[in-house]
């Protein structure tokens, strides 16, 4: 394996050669649908892996399938050594522990208030004492800069911020890993910008591996240590971003540069037009 870049350095990339995901020949199908088609990946410890790709491309359904939530149709994905599609339910509940995730929506509970929400994943995987659970709530609140807000609800505070509890609750359980679903969607640029700076910090700080999931182009350059490009359900371009931003591939160009005319097709049906008109 090549050593991290003078720019990955520079930036004060914490990759390490210990391999901690491993995705192997990886295929998913909805209803004979396939959406991954053999992907094969290595997510390094300390690394921040962008996974980038078109809406629609099985971003989400790559994600999904590397947390277990998903089962794959072939192939396998070895997380922190458990192959995750051979562990029962308690063994898959143990790994879970070890990573964090934020989802696409910041999927909190309306019900709880923020500093609830912060505490779930230490009530349910944890028999911590409750004053214990309370202060380290208000860590993981300082962490992403909301501590003043543990008692609102949800509903009462903004978009950007509820995707910072929703990082606070990722790191309740100081994960190894955390996975990041468009962790910038919805955002304006200046907060995306500070979710961001939040993601570099917590790698580059604490050495959490992060893997961000995102077709926003100027946040993936700002976190990246390495990226990926996804494409009809397979890998097509990997490399730091120096690498991908000076590419002389066309479909990367035209993905990366946001271009309307290259090799991405504007429109994916498979079935003929007329035919379907006129069935
Ligand atoms: N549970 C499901 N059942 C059927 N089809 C699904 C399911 N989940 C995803 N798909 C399909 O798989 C494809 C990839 O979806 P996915 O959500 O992974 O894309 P994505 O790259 O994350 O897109 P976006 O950038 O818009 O979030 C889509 O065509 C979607 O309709
Ligand atoms: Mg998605």
């Amino acid at each position: 394996m090549t050593p991290p870049s003078t720019e990955a350095r520079a930036r004060g990339s914490r990759r390490t050669d210990e391999v901690v995901i491993e995705v192997k020949d990886l295929h998913v199908a909805f209803d004979g649908r396939p959406v991954l088609a053999g992907v094969d990946l290595r997510v390094y410890r300390g690394e921040t892996l962008v996974i980038m790709g078109g809406s629609g491309c099985g971003k989400s359904t790559l994600l999904r399938t590397m947390i277990g939530a998903l089962r794959p149709n072939r192939g396998k994905v070895v997380l922190l050594g458990k192959d995750l599609h051979a562990l029962d339910e308690d063994g898959l509940d143990a790994l879970r522990k070890r990573f964090g995730i934020l989802f696409q929506s910041g999927a909190l509970y309306n019900s709880m208030t923020v500093g609830e929400n912060v505490a779930l994943p230490l009530r349910e995987h944890t028999s911590l004492d409750e004053a214990i659970i309370r202060i380290m709530v208000k860590m993981k609140l300082e962490l992403v800069g909301l501590r003043d807000f543990e008692s609102l609800v949800p509903s009462q505070i903004s978009g950007g911020m509820r995707k910072r509890v929703g990082l606070a609750r990722a790191l309740a359980l100081d994960p190894e890993i955390i996975f990041y679903d468009e962790p910038g969607a919805g955002l304006d640029p200046v907060v995306a910008g500070v979710i961001d700076k939040l993601i570099a910090d917590l790698s580059r700080k604490l050495g959490v591996t992060s893997i961000v999931v995102t077709h926003e182009m100027g946040s993936a350059f700002r976190v990246a240590d390495r990226m990926v490009m996804l494409y009809e359900g397979r890998v097509v371009a990997e490399g730091p971003p120096e690498a991908i931003r000076a590419t002389a591939d066309p479909l990367v160009r035209q993905f990366i540069h946001g271009e309307p005319d290259g090799p991405i097709p504007l429109r994916r049906s498979k079935t003929d037009y007329a035919e379907d008109l006129l069935a």
